[in-house]
This record gives structure tokens, sequence and C-alpha cells, in this order.
């Protein structure tokens, strides 16, 4: 593990607050432990950076369907890339928003690429790309410690 360095936040007080019901219902341990674990999952580089191995994910959108040429330049883009697009799940939330859950299969890189411009597109309010099929301990290469007992049944 590498040297524990100190740094300081600013931030607005109310998400301040919001941040430490976070940390209480969360159950994490301090405050640091909570933002370490919200980093890792930010930046997942271990899990997307084993590059020669194809991983499932899934991008959730959500977006204001009413912005001009949102949903087509969306479609247009999975269309694109249908040899990644493994499944769509569509929700019409209310009256301006969709919520789509993307499944994609492919390369980490490639994967990320494509979330990086569905999200980008004007529009979108938010785009959450998640692993899956990848555990966290197989992505850590780091602090090992024994993991051999989660062994499970389908
Ligand atoms: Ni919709």
């Amino acid at each position: 593990m590498s040297e524990l360095v100190r740094f300081s936040v600013s931030l607005e007080a109310d998400l301040l607050a919001a941040f430490d019901k976070f940390v209480e219902e969360g159950r994490f341990a301090t405050r640091s432990e909570a933002i370490r674990q919200l980093l890792r999952k930010s930046l997942t580089t271990d899990a997307w950076e084993v590059d020669a191995q194809e991983l499932t994910a899934t991008l959730t959108l959500v977006y204001d369907h009413h912005k001009t040429g949102l949903v087509e330049k969306l479609l247009e883009l999975q269309h694109r890339h249908a040899e990644k697009v493994t499944a769509t799940l569509h929700v019409h939330l209310d009256h301006d928003h969709c919520l789509e859950v993307i499944v994609l299969k492919g390369q980490g890189s490639k994967l990320q690429q494509l979330a990086s411009e569905l999200r980008g597109l004007k529009g979108v309010h938010q785009g959450d790309l998640t692993v899956a099929g990848v555990s966290p301990h197989e992505a850590e290469h780091h602090d090992h410690h024994g993991h051999d007992d989660h062994g499970h049944t389908h």
C-alpha cells in the first residue's frame, strides 16, 4: 500500500451533511474510508485497464427526450457500435425523462469510450458505467488477504 496523504476539501454544508448521512447509513468506519471507496468506484482503473479480457458492463443513462436530436444521436451511436451493445432496457421515467440501461460487452477501454460518448451528449443528465462480472478482489492488485472463502452457488 502506498503512503497515506492528507488533503483538505471544500464543499457546501448541505453536501457534507448528505455525505455524513451516507457514511452513517453505509456503516463506514470513517469519512476517509467512505471517500476511499467512492474514489475507487469512480476510478475503477484496475478493472478497466486489464484490457485483454472482455468485460460486461451496464451503462445507466437518464436523459431528457425533448432535447433536440438527442434520441436520434443515442440510437445512431448504439447502432454504430452494435457489436458492443448486448441489450437495452428503456423506461419512461416521467413526462420529460427516460431511463435507459444499456448492457455492453467488449474491451474495457472501448466500452469506456462508448460510454463517454453517450453520456457526453447534450441532454443526458446521468451516465453511470458499472462493470459486471469482474470481482473487486480480482480487480485489485493490492491488499490481498485470503479471499478463498466466498464461494457461492447460483
Ligand atoms: Ni422514454
